[in-house]
């Protein structure tokens, strides 16, 4: 080795190297995710092959032909990230059709208890800031439609029926896995006797956020979330949808994508990295592809490659590695926060944002039906990690357009998905039960 301080720097440049080429995802690997991912997602629609497919594609009962919607203020409530949110929503009739406007929020932190104690406990506690949000905006009088995004996986029997398969992102709350969630949330509303709702509605926040993106865009037919977790949602043919009868029009399938590689699919991609965060996590072997993207674990992730690097001298003098060393201690936020820094001084861009910049190289992906051929498609996107690292759009961008080369996709932002796209499938639900009561 070169004793030379230059020459120390370019051993050290070199040894980081070794340890980040391990990220490099080629273009072959990424068609090889996509080709296992595409088999997946065949799997979970057909009847015979569901079971045991780790893509669930779970129908969720909105459809494309809504017959009419209602109009007016809806409640709606967004669960499923690190915090629970509670939105007046007014729903109106345009030219374009239905808008929805988000008039009323507020938000509250879920306490560790009530993620990981019992099911009762998590739905007291929701009932109890919804009680908060009519008391502050004196509306406990009235009984509102309302609309519920619940991001986690759930086999639906109606729009606003549906049972919850497990739960994943750091949730554990007994006693909800098996059991209808519009139930627990009725019940809990019931317990509490100091309001009343009518919950017309459930929907995953992909569901949400592509309904919420469809008014400024009618070629909207992919929901997707990069945020705490990740995951997606598309408009499928009814007679794909082997899980439900059938045969007229289109319904939106919740992928789940986030359980992808649960089978072993991406065993030859994950790294000592990965393999560390799951291990830690509260659903180990679970929920594989998303632990590679996902805000929940990504702050980890880099904290385990970025551990190494500072033992062995390639980064920091090794200083203020202890900080680094109880787990969890680097955020999900830390990392876009360096990478924007980094961008900001880009002649001493470091070590750091390097580690991320390649792993964020794991495994994108287009859409199912981009895949199949289309022409033009539009996808409406959403999630912390999507909205706020200031790299990970434009690399998303460009690798789902590169490996859909027949393909021309729009990427919309959305803002207040869950809560105005809740808002809008209450209002065609509200609609359907209003015509079947006469
Ligand atoms: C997790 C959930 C899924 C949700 C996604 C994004 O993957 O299982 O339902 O859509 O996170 O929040």
């Amino acid at each position: 080795m070169p004793d030379d301080g230059a020459g120390m720097e370019t051993a050290k440049k070199e040894k980081a190297e070794q340890i980040l080429a391990e990220f490099r995802l080629q273009e072959e690997d990424l068609k090889k995710v996509m080709r296992r991912m595409q088999k997946e997602m065949d799997r979970g629609l057909r009847l015979e092959t569901h079971q045991e497919a780790s893509v669930k594609m779970l129908p969720t009962y909105v459809r494309s032909t809504p017959e009419g919607s209602e109009v007016g203020d809806f409640l709606s409530l967004d669960l499923g990230g690190t915090n629970f949110r509670v939105m007046l929503v007014k729903v109106g009739e345009g030219e374009a059709g239905h808008w929805s406007v988000k008039t009323k929020h507020q938000m509250y932190c879920i306490p560790e208890d009530a993620m990981t104690g019992t099911a009762e406990m998590l739905f007291d506690y929701i009932s109890e800031c919804i009680s908060d949000f009519l008391d502050k905006h004196q509306m406990k009088h009235k009984k509102l439609p309302l609309g519920f995004t619940f991001s986690f996986p759930v086999r639906h029997e109606d729009i606003d029926k549906g049972i919850l398969l497990n739960w994943t992102k750091g949730f554990k709350a007994s006693g909800a896995e098996g059991n209808n969630i519009v139930g627990l949330l009725r019940d809990a509303i019931k317990r509490r006797g100091d309001f009343e709702m009518d919950v017309v509605a459930m929907v995953n926040d992909t569901v949400a956020t592509m309904i919420s993106c469809y008014y400024e865009d009618r070629q909207c037919e992919v929901g997707m979330i990069v945020g705490t977790g990740c995951n997606a949602c598309y408009m499928e043919e009814m007679h794909n949808v082997e899980l439900v009868e059938g045969e007229e029009g289109r319904m939106c399938v919740n992928t789940e994508w986030g359980a992808f590689g649960d089978a072993g699919e991406l065993d030859e991609f994950l790294l000592e990295y990965d393999r560390a965060v799951d291990e830690s996590s509260l659903n180990p072997g679970q929920q594989l592809y998303e632990k590679l993207i996902g805000g929940k674990y990504m702050g980890e992730l880099v904290r385990l490659v970025l551990l190494p690097l500072v033992y062995e001298d390639l980064l920091y003098r090794a200083e203020g590695s202890e900080q680094l060393s109880p787990p969890g201690a680097f955020e999900t936020r830390f990392v876009s926060h360096v990478e924007t820094c980094a961008r900001r001084r880009p002649r001493i861009q470091n070590v750091i944002s390097k580690v991320y910049c390649l792993d964020s190289e794991h495994g994108r992906l287009p859409s199912p039906r981009a895949q199949r051929g289309c022409v033009h498609i539009t996808m409406g996107v959403d999630g912390s990690v999507y909205k706020l690292h200031p790299i990970f759009k434009e690399r998303f961008h460009a690798s789902v357009r590169r490996l859909t080369p027949s393909c021309e996709i729009t990427f919309i932002q959305s803002e207040d998905g869950s809560g105005r796209g809740a808002a809008l499938v209450s209002a065609v639900a509200c609609k359907k039960a209003y015509m079947l009561g006469q």
